[in-house]
């Protein structure tokens, strides 16, 4: 007699494998709105991107290349590219991951720290534990007295605050609580991150784009309340009901910081056409001085609005740059108890954010005091990369400037160049040949497999039709930024004498 383990094992063997019997590997087979979703950040590009890193780790094959390294400007991940982590922030997550730490004699770690580490353990069930659904309430009322404190004084309360994996969880969320139909649609800034045309295309949402501003002359690619309305009304002329509007400030890809009028502008523009603001706003200890973040939390209560309003914030970006933890959280404001349970319901979902990250929001808006003994090292630290940061971007967009056919933007804040570049006639005719989506795919392409430089093409954001650009991070380390500036330089030349 065959045992039960043989005749599985047997069935196993003799199971039909041609593809009919599949349920993915068939036509169709595939949710056709995750099929016609795209995501350019992580795209073909991308994909070359690892594939070249590839070959230049196997010795072999590396010295058919023109560049010993792939050099990622095409996504703000800051710590992929040599940004060193907090010394602060990693030493309070060491004793939670082992929280042994906290008993070894001598200590390795300054007091503050031990503190900071007990704190958390106590308010908890350590990292090995869920918490309750929107985050440990104790690292939840430290959001609340940071962000009180940001806006001036302007109250906000724990229990409008969800802690999440990443801002990317907490937008998704909210997108999900708006979208009800393929006619409800959301106001999405064009060029955009794509997160939330992505996002709109999965749960079939519409996207209505509104375009940001790269002519204007003082403000360059600033936020028009004209064309929010005339976005908004013909969207409305096609039936669709607009749920919300997605404001990016600092902006992403633009770097574009929004001044206090506008931020008004937009509140008031929202709350005369009944629409919710989703606030996304991961960058906003990322600007540049003389311009000012303005939250829009703080606008809505200034201005006196009813307005519902979701904002956003991350420890991804800023000058932590923990992308690879995970944590950011939505505080919502103006909205219904029933909304605010239906959110909770939402976030419940996925039982908690990763509890690591939590802990990292907690040091994100409590971080070390003058008088701790870990202020000077923390202060110095964050001070030197967003001091090296700001260089950075002035120093790329500066030479980007004298690059034949370029205009770009002086970065206000985040950390991304978005330069508009001419592309030749025949460089067009060469992109259509290869079957590409658009001609600055090309560009970014051939910039890659020259210099080892990747890029984002501007088609991956939306642009205006007939415009072309590429975004770039200013992330990489400083002593590379004048590799960097003069391989794109001598790669644009390139491009404009092959195509011209
Ligand atoms: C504008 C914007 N929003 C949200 C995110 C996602 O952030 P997180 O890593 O917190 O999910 C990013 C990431 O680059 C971003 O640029």
């Amino acid at each position: 007699m065959s045992s039960p383990t043989s005749t599985i094992v047997q069935c196993l063997s003799t199971a039909p494998s041609n593809n009919e019997k599949k349920v993915l590997a068939v036509p169709g087979g595939i949710n056709p709105a995750l099929v016609k979703m795209e995501y350019a950040v992580r795209g073909p590009i991308v994909q070359r991107a690892e594939q070249i890193t590839e070959q230049l780790n196997k010795k072999d094959e590396s010295s058919s290349l023109p560049f010993d390294q792939v050099i990622y400007c095409n996504i703000g991940n800051p710590q992929s590219v040599g940004q060193q982590p907090v010394t602060f922030l990693r030493q309070v997550l060491s004793i939670l991951v082992c929280p042994s730490l906290i008993s070894a004699d001598p200590s390795p770690f300054p007091s503050d720290v031990v503190g900071r580490a007990k704190d958390i353990l106590a308010h908890s069930h350590g990292i090995g534990a869920y918490t309750a659904s929107p985050g440990l309430p104790f690292i939840r009322d430290q959001i609340v007295k940071a962000i009180t404190s940001r806006d001036n004084g302007i109250p906000a309360s724990s229990d409008k605050i969800f802690l999440t994996n990443g801002a990317s969880d907490a937008v998704k969320a909210v997108l999900q609580l708006l979208i009800r139909s393929p006619n409800d649609g959301i106001m999405i800034p064009i060029p955009q991150y794509p997160l939330y045309s992505a996002t709109l295309t999965s749960i079939s949402g519409a996207q209505v784009p509104y375009f940001l501003d790269e002519d204007a002359v003082k403000d360059q690619w600033s936020l028009d309340i004209d064309e929010l309305q005339r976005s908004y009304d013909d969207a409305k002329e096609k039936g669709i009901d607009v749920r919300a509007l997605v404001v990016i400030n600092p902006g992403n890809p633009t770097g574009h910081v929004l001044s206090r009028d506008q931020v008004h502008g937009i509140v008031r523009f929202c709350e005369r056409n009944n629409v919710l603001i989703m606030a996304d706003e991961v960058y906003q200890t990322n600007v540049f001085k003389p311009s000012e973040f303005i939250s829009f939390k703080r606008a809505v209560v200034e201005v006196g609005s009813n307005v519902e309003l979701a904002s956003f914030h991350s420890v991804s970006k800023g000058v932590l740059g923990e992308c690879g933890i995970r944590a950011g959280y939505v505080e919502i404001h103006n909205m219904d108890e029933e909304t605010r349970q239906m959110l909770y319901k939402v976030v419940s979902v996925n039982l908690c954010s990763n509890v690591l990250g939590q802990a990292a929001v907690s040091i994100m808006m409590n971080p070390p005091q003058p008088g701790d003994p870990s202020y000077e090292l923390y202060s110095k630290e964050v001070g030197d990369i967003f001091n090296g940061l700001q260089r950075k971007s002035q120093k790329l967009s500066q030479a980007l400037n004298t690059f034949e056919g370029v205009t770009c933007n002086t970065s206000q804040g985040a950390m991304y160049l978005f330069p508009r570049i001419t592309v030749p006639e025949k460089a067009i005719e060469e992109a259509k040949k290869q079957g590409l989506s658009a001609p600055d795919v090309l560009y970014c392409m051939e910039m890659l497999e020259e210099t080892g430089i990747c890029t984002v093409p501007g088609s991956g954001f939306g642009q205006k039709e007939g415009t072309y650009h590429f975004r770039t991070t200013f992330l990489p380390p400083e002593d590379q930024m004048d590799g960097v500036v003069e391989q794109m330089r001598s790669f644009h030349h390139n491009f404009l004498q092959k195509y011209s």
